[in-house]
């Protein structure tokens, strides 16, 4: 326990995760601003309700373009050049946008702003994960969602500061800022030790394996498991012929889609909506009761943080899966009275804290972790580029499906679907997913289901 207590306090470890975990700032901050910019962009450029929506939704078709090449780049430059690029992408998309002319740039912007979230997407969590000692990987990669929690929070913020004068240009244009940090940090931080071990740098990669040990002794043990690791000796695709490989992208697969169809973003892009169905009077008070989310979301993560090494991964997945049930179901029930006032308007108020609060120290964080964990070496840039893909899409059907969901199977039967893949994920955790807790990134074996 004090060796673990030493290594998270390694003020060198800590850093290198939180410059990395900028990428996951500029992604919550990026995915979140646009629901509050999108009302004077309209104004400002005359947008049909086509015009609206492609506006808001060719972010995520830029995630799925940018998480498809993250990979295999991150394989070919390193990581940290892949993610000094994406913040190189995100400081381009962000300027774009503020500056748009009129609306095919400031499309373009978006898209752009889009590749870079999905490059960070894949590559932060990534990057983190192999700089971290084992004992507190965990704690360090959910530090990217808890990133991730802050920038929604920063946009909801941006967007309630700015929106008495119209600012869209500086809502957007503000991403800016952490980019420049981004860029600037991945200057100076270090490579990945299990990169360069991987392309041959074996004695960088020594060095860099010291440092974030510190004076600790865990080097020799890690570097003979990533050499073993590297033994697969397979490039790009030919490494997924590999039955092993091939059920951890399963699972990699499986995990990334089902944090997005149990409808997490359902409440962080439409939570306002939902607020109003649910009887919040004014769209003042809608968008004050959505700044209460993003705050639970944000101090939620920490329990994630504090916990995943501790008690593990699926202890916690298990927890905050029956918690997103239970007020999923609550949800779905209030909805279906014939009058949703009083108690049960607060009924439905009080399980949308309790579901994203359930969200945010279970799936939000540990699917990102788990992405990063299960891949062996050779097959982690492809693999984690492939599930984080697979995200992007699950977002983006969600996204899109929402609004018809509700009207064609109306608001109790859509939220009920969301609960019973509640279920669908405790059984896939249950029957697929391995315990990673405590062990050596090349240890992490996929047939070990615990
Ligand atoms: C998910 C996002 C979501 C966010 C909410 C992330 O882990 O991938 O889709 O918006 O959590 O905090």
């Amino acid at each position: 326990m004090q060796g673990q207590k030493t290594a998270f306090m390694r003020p060198y470890v800590l850093l290198v995760a939180a410059v990395a975990a900028l990428g996951g700032l500029l992604f919550g901050y990026d995915t979140g601003v646009i629901s509050g910019a999108i009302l004077f962009i309209t104004k400002d450029f005359a947008l049909d309700t086509r015009m609206q929506e492609f506006t808001i939704s060719v972010v995520l078709i830029g995630c799925i373009v940018g998480a498809a090449g993250a990979g295999s780049l991150a394989d070919r430059i390193g990581r940290r050049l892949t993610l000094f690029s994406a913040g190189i992408v995100f400081l381009a998309g962000a300027l774009i946008s503020a500056f748009a002319p009129e609306e095919t740039t400031l499309l373009i912007g978006r898209f752009v702003v889009g590749i870079g979230i999905g490059f960070s997407s894949v590559v932060a969590p990534l990057y983190i994960s192999e700089v971290s000692p084992a004992p507190v990987r965990g704690g360090l990669v959910s530090l990217y969602q808890f990133a991730i929690t802050l920038g929604i929070l920063g946009a909801y913020v941006v967007d309630y500061a700015l929106a008495h004068g119209g600012d869209w240009r500086w809502m957007l244009g503000l991403a800016v800022v952490p980019s420049l940090i981004l860029v600037g940090g991945m200057i100076v931080m270090p490579e990945s030790p299990r990169y360069l071990f991987k392309v041959g740098h074996d004695s960088r990669a020594r060095d860099e394996l010291q440092r974030i040990y510190g004076s600790g002794s865990a080097p020799a043990a890690e570097e003979s498991s990533i050499r073993e690791s590297l033994l697969v000796k397979a490039g790009g695709f030919e490494v997924f012929a590999n039955p092993a490989v091939r059920f951890a992208l399963f699972i990699g697969i499986g995990l990334a889609v089902l944090q997005q169809v149990t409808g997490i973003n359902t409440v962080i892009y439409y939570g306002p909506q939902i607020f109003q169905l649910a009887g919040v009077g004014s769209a003042q008070a809608s968008i004050l009761a959505q700044a209460l989310v993003g705050t639970v979301n944000c101090l939620s993560t920490l329990i994630a943080i504090f916990f995943v090494d501790r008690i593990g991964r699926k202890p916690l997945l298990y927890a905050g899966l029956a918690g997103m049930f239970v007020a999923l179901a609550a949800l779905g029930f209030a909805f279906a009275q014939p009058h949703l006032s009083g108690s049960l308007s607060d009924i439905a108020l009080a399980s949308m804290m309790v579901y994203v609060g359930c969200f945010a120290f279970s799936l939000g964080p540990i699917v990102w972790l788990l992405i990063s964990e299960i891949f062996p070496l050779p097959a982690r840039g492809i693999g984690m580029s492939i599930s984080t893909l697979s995200n992007w899409v699950g977002n983006f059907a969600v996204s899109q499906f929402f609004l018809t969901m509700l009207h064609s199977f109306g608001t109790p039967a859509t939220f009920w679907i969301y609960a019973a893949l509640c279920l669908v994920t405790i059984v896939f955790v249950r029957t697929s997913v391995p315990e990673t807790k405590q062990e050596l990134l090349e240890k992490i074996s996929v047939r070990a289901v615990a």
